[in-house]
């Protein structure tokens, strides 16, 4: 007994020392939280990350408050129906396709962050904004100086046709100074960049650090909400994809975008990850070259000018947007008995199974050769609806036959066959524009979506010089290429 009622002292003595300890340890790159420093945090496994977070003084006061018998004012409680629901006018950036990646315009007191990785184009963005904003804009800038800034902006002629009348510059990054300036004044739309290099004094850790980010998110956001200013923050991403610092930054806003670059770097895309305001997954496309960014609407269209084998157009979705892209492959004999499965901007283990699919059904004896399949233009996809073109870029180069411009849409299946795909209307009107004369689509979906965007029903479907086939499964499509028993590839 003497024993038992020890033991719950103990117990006690050290629940008591951890409810005085108030500091926690958060991981910089993954925001796990640790009661205890260590090299390596559990979370993600990455050494030296760990920084102290002490409790804020507002979660001690918080506590307080949350104490039986409540003095401050209580907020009221109102039924939906009392509250009138205010209609937002939203201001527009400017930038048509950027207007509608946020669902229609700027909400106002909305907290915007633009990650991305270092060199991107963040601020080079910034400035197309201000370029086209046509009210006041506040630019709080902790990156570069004010000089850096005004050169970038004469460069890209913003100080030209009274553009830079509307654009204030700052140096500010002490975020106390930064929400007294917007609250007070109010402009129609502030922008940091980057949030990182904003601090406030009553931390003690450096501008970026875990702590620092979260009272500068916390702080903004009160001042935007109050002051219904919207604000576009700049934030870099580390290595792995993640805002660099703290995830929690993602929760905090109310919209997060991403501007990254394509494969090789010939577009910068813009996409909303997550919107309070308006749908995620459009994106707006733009161009970086000597005059700065230049928005474009929807990527160049792919050209389909001349044919190979191996060649076959299909069209992806971004957002609400079809875009058309060229499928190619090239299939050569395996020089050292060892086939190999190589995709750029396409999935690979996609790749390795469609053959795997032809093989099977088609026995073409594709395993004595090499595939390689890219995605023309430096794009990266991985709709199921690119399966149909792949397949057919496949056989077009075994065979070496030229489908001449032949567009493809349909996913393929495990047993071969040809399934349907989303918006198939959308996709293959966005074919016939690029040029497509022959269009190949899932026998199980064209009679009832095309005849509904204006064409007849029946296997083979005619109109402005357009032909639409179906496709069953890959057997049908193989006969309708005319490959009925694919010889061996001869090098
Ligand atoms: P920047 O906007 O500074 O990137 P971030 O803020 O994301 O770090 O853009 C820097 C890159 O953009 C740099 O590599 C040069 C290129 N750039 C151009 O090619 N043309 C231009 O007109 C500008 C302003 C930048
Ligand atoms: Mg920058």
């Amino acid at each position: 007994m003497t024993r038992t009622v020890c033991h719950t002292r103990v117990l006690d003595s050290t629940v008591m020392s951890k409810k005085k300890s108030r500091s926690s340890f958060v991981c910089r790159e993954c925001h796990a939280e640790h009661s205890h420093w260590g090299g390596k945090c559990n979370g993600c496994g990455a050494w030296n990350t760990l920084e102290e977070l002490e409790a804020a003084p507002i979660a001690a006061g918080v506590a307080k408050k949350s104490s039986p018998g409540v003095r401050g004012r209580l907020e009221p409680l109102e039924p939906l129906s009392a509250i009138g629901s205010e209609e937002e006018v939203r201001s527009l950036s400017g930038i048509a396709d950027l207007d509608l990646v946020l669902g229609g315009g700027l909400v106002p007191g909305s907290f915007i962050l633009i990650g991305g990785e270092p060199g991107v184009g963040k601020s080079t963005l910034l400035l197309e904004i201000a370029r086209r904003f046509p009210k006041d804009i506040y630019y709080f800038t902790g990156e570069e100086s004010v000089q850096q800034v005004a050169l970038r902006a004469r460069r890209l002629g913003i100080d030209k046709n009274a553009d830079g009348e509307h654009l204030f510059i700052s140096r500010e990054t002490d975020l106390e100074s930064i929400c007294t300036r917007i609250s007070r004044e109010r402009p129609a739309l502030a922008v940091i960049d980057s949030i990182q290099t904003v601090y406030g004094a009553t931390r003690d850790s450096l501008p970026g650090s875990v702590a620092q980010l979260k009272e500068a998110a916390m702080m903004l956001l009160e001042t935007v909400k109050n002051s219904r200013v919207p604000l576009i923050a700049t934030g870099h991403i580390t290595k792995d994809g993640a805002i660099a610092g703290p995830r929690l930054l993602e929760h905090m806003v109310d919209t997060v975008l991403y501007f990254e670059s394509d494969r090789l770097n010939h577009y910068r895309m813009l996409r909303a990850i997550k919107n309070r305001f308006g749908p995620v997954g459009e994106a707006a496309f733009f161009e970086m070259g000597r005059d700065g960014l230049t928005p474009l609407d929807g990527l160049r269209p792919t050209v389909i000018h001349d044919s190979a084998p191996g060649r076959v157009y299909s069209v992806i979705l971004e957002g609400s947007r079809p875009i058309g892209v060229e499928v190619q492959s090239l299939v050569s004999r395996s020089a050292y008995g060892q086939c190999r499965r190589m995709a750029e901007g396409l999935d690979t283990r996609r790749l390795v199974l469609l053959a795997a699919v032809l093989e099977k059904f088609l026995k073409a004896r594709l395993a004595e050769c090499d595939i390689f399949a890219n995605l023309a233009g430096g794009l990266t996809a991985d709709e199921p609806a690119l399966d149909l073109s792949l397949c057919a870029a496949i056989l077009s180069s075994y065979q070496e036959a030229d489908l001449q411009g032949l567009g493809c849409i349909g996913e393929v299946g495990l047993s071969g066959e040809v399934r349907p795909v989303a918006r198939l209307a959308e996709r293959v009107a966005e074919l016939t524009r690029l040029g497509c004369r022959r269009i190949l689509v899932p026998a199980q979906q064209s009679s009832t979506e095309l005849a509904g965007a204006g064409n007849p029903s029946g296997q083979t479907v005619r109109g402005e010089n357009v032909e639409v086939i179906e496709i069953a499964d890959v057997a049908s499509l193989a006969r309708h290429l005319g490959t009925p028993a694919p010889a061996v590839v001869t090098k």
